[in-house]
């Protein structure tokens, strides 16, 4: 993929352990919302047309929307994360500093990419109004996170959803989808939720299905605030 490395972007980007470990990446993406519920309903929302994934780490997702009239253009920062062997087109950018002209996409998604807690505000607001800008007026924007009251989110204290009234009092839709992590193997369940939560959570992890909840935000470009 043509484009800076990830330097070139300094601190505006959100650093992905993905692109270093590889294989902790590979279990995350084969085991988490094996049903597909996230695309289902992207795929559902979405329409034909030009559409954005911000933050598109190695393609996963858009490569399930992308056909059938509709192309998506893959943005990913690190060059790391890119699975360049997808047949998509990629480009390198973030979600503060989009590449694309005004009104160049019907509309936009983002999978727990940059749209997260921890985020600031005054960055999380810049970087909607970067994507509205790119959006054409009417087009929609989605954004996914983690919803938390599951099983997923119990296993640490560390706060780990985003705000919904962050969302709602800009204009948002607010749903939440459940799904679950579902693993191969009780050792692998454990080998990735250690690495997100630490040491103590082995022992809690007795099963290899953990219900997990997302949080989907639906909002239309000109209408959402910034
Ligand atoms: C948790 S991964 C999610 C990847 C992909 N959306 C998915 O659902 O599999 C977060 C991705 O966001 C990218 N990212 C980090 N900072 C970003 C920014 N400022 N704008 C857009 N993407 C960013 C990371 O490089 C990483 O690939």
């Amino acid at each position: 993929m043509p484009g800076r490395s990830i330097d070139g972007f300094g601190d505006d980007v959100i650093r992905f352990y993905g692109s270093t470990d590889r294989r902790i990446f590979e279990i995350e993406r084969r085991c988490m919302d094996r049903d597909g519920s996230v695309i289902s309903f992207l795929g559902e929302t979405l329409p034909r047309g030009r559409v954005l994934d911000v933050g598109a780490g190695d393609g996963y997702t858009a490569e399930r929307l992308n056909g059938d009239g509709r192309i998506v253009v893959a943005m990913e920062p690190d060059p790391g994360m890119v699975a360049a062997e997808r047949s998509l087109i990629w480009a390198s950018g973030v979600a503060q500093d989009v590449p694309f002209h005004d009104d160049s996409f019907d509309a936009a998604y983002s999978t727990w990419a940059f749209f997260l807690s921890g985020t600031s505000p005054e960055v999380l607001a810049a970087g909607l109004a970067e994507v509205q800008r790119v959006v054409r007026t009417g087009g929609l924007i989605v954004v996914i996170d983690n919803a938390g009251g599951d099983e997923f989110t119990s296993l640490t204290d560390r706060p780990l959803s985003g705000d919904p009234s962050w969302w709602v009092d800009r204009g948002f839709e607010h749903r939440t989808l459940r799904t679950s992590f579902r693993f191969d193997s009780l050792e692998e369940a454990r080998e990735l939720l250690e690495y997100y939560f630490g040491e103590g959570v082995r022992e809690k992890v007795d099963k290899t299905e953990i219900s997990y909840n997302v949080a989907a935000y639906t909002g239309v470009s000109g209408e959402v605030t910034t």
